[in-house]
């Protein structure tokens, strides 16, 4: 008998950035960040897991159709974890199948460019980590499997809830308080709209663990960032959200985003992920405000040149037209609603 369980993880890209470890082993960050949630109908991660006493071997993963090495400390540490509490499981009702000794098939697929700077290994973990709670039939909540994701990678702790979502970074030293939690659902907001600028869908220069590890060795204004203005932008964002205040959510996500490159800059040697079109689109989110006497537009970037352009579904026309121009100029663009509902499981 082979068991099997399937699920789908959304993208999330954060307008209150993670950058930085305070412990790299367990993946603890440096501040507390928050994300929006966009549609898994544009960018998800499907995942089947799947195990059986007939399997022979070693785990294995199957990313887009190419084996993929699951050897990682990170990927590792998620097997481990969720093994165990299936083990705990079975130690303590005898008459459950022993799923935690079998081998596991795990294969995934994305409907958006991998290591694109599109957060590909944040709906990555979360779904591995969801497809295999599944299959284990864990009674653990979202928030609780987190903790797990996190391991995989920080950002996939955000990607197991639809919506608004925190990760609270926590204090303890053994990480069990740094986890997610949902600041509102997507229904809260449903005009909230996502325009995906693809400047390049080639592979990123710097990744985000070393990028982030050679800031915080290296970076003075590092420090400002997380003791002052990730605080701050935290509070206001939250508040933003809650009152759907949209030139609120877009100044802290546009400050955010500059902050973070601002840091990225100030690493030695420094660390440059926007390009050309990147600043391109800035400009371009900067003339459709000033044009709409208000702010209707909000980019942000993370660690590569795409840019994602948050606005109000009522907005559409003025900033999907204003970006016609330079989506001339870029490999590629998509727009993608940002009002999902939570992660559908099995
Ligand atoms: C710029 O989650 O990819 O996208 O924990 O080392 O896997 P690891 O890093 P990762 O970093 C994401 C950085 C970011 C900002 C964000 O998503 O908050």
């Amino acid at each position: 008998k082979v068991y099997r369980a399937s699920t789908t993880a959304p993208v999330n890209i954060a307008v209150v950035k993670y950058w930085g470890k305070r412990d790299a082993k367990l993946n603890l960050p440096t501040n507390s960040s928050l994300s929006v949630t966009l549609s898994q109908n544009d960018l998800r991660t499907l995942t089947t897991a799947s195990c059986s006493s007939t399997y022979t071997g070693d785990d294995s993963l199957l990313l887009n159709g190419e084996p993929s090495d699951i050897s990682g400390a990170r990927t590792q540490a998620c097997f481990r974890e969720l093994r165990a509490r299936r083990a705990a499981l079975e130690a303590a009702n005898t008459s459950l199948p022993k799923l935690s000794t079998f081998p596991l098939k795990i294969v995934s697929e994305n409907n958006f460019p991998t290591a694109a700077g599109l957060a590909s290994s944040a709906a990555g973990f979360a779904a591995l980590v969801q497809a295999i709670a599944n299959l284990y039939e864990l009674p653990d909540s979202p928030a609780e499997l987190s903790l797990i994701a996190r391991q995989g990678s920080g950002s996939a702790c955000r990607s197991l809830f639809g919506g608004y979502v925190a990760w609270r970074m926590g204090e303890k030293e053994d990480g069990s308080d740094s986890m997610a939690d949902l600041v509102a659902p997507a229904s809260h907001w449903p005009s909230m709209r996502a325009l995906i600028l693809v400047v390049s869908a080639a592979k990123k220069g710097v990744s985000s663990t070393s990028g982030m590890q050679q800031t915080v060795a290296t970076s003075g204004l590092f420090k400002e960032r997380i003791t002052t203005v990730v605080p701050a932008n935290m509070a206001l964002m939250e508040d933003a959200i809650k009152n759907r205040n949209f030139a609120q959510f877009a100044e802290v996500t546009m400050r955010d985003s500059n902050s973070f490159h601002a840091t990225c800059a100030d690493t030695y040697p420094p660390i440059f992920y926007m390009n050309d079109v990147s600043k391109a689109a800035i400009r371009a989110v900067e003339a459709i405000n000033a044009q709409a006497g208000k702010t209707v537009a909000a980019y942000t970037f993370d660690a590569g040149p795409n840019c994602v352009v948050y606005y109000q579904e009522e907005d559409a026309a003025t900033v999907l037209g204003a970006f016609a121009p330079i989506l001339a100029t870029a490999e590629g663009w998509k727009e993608a609603s940002a009002t999902n509902s939570t992660v559908k499981l099995d």
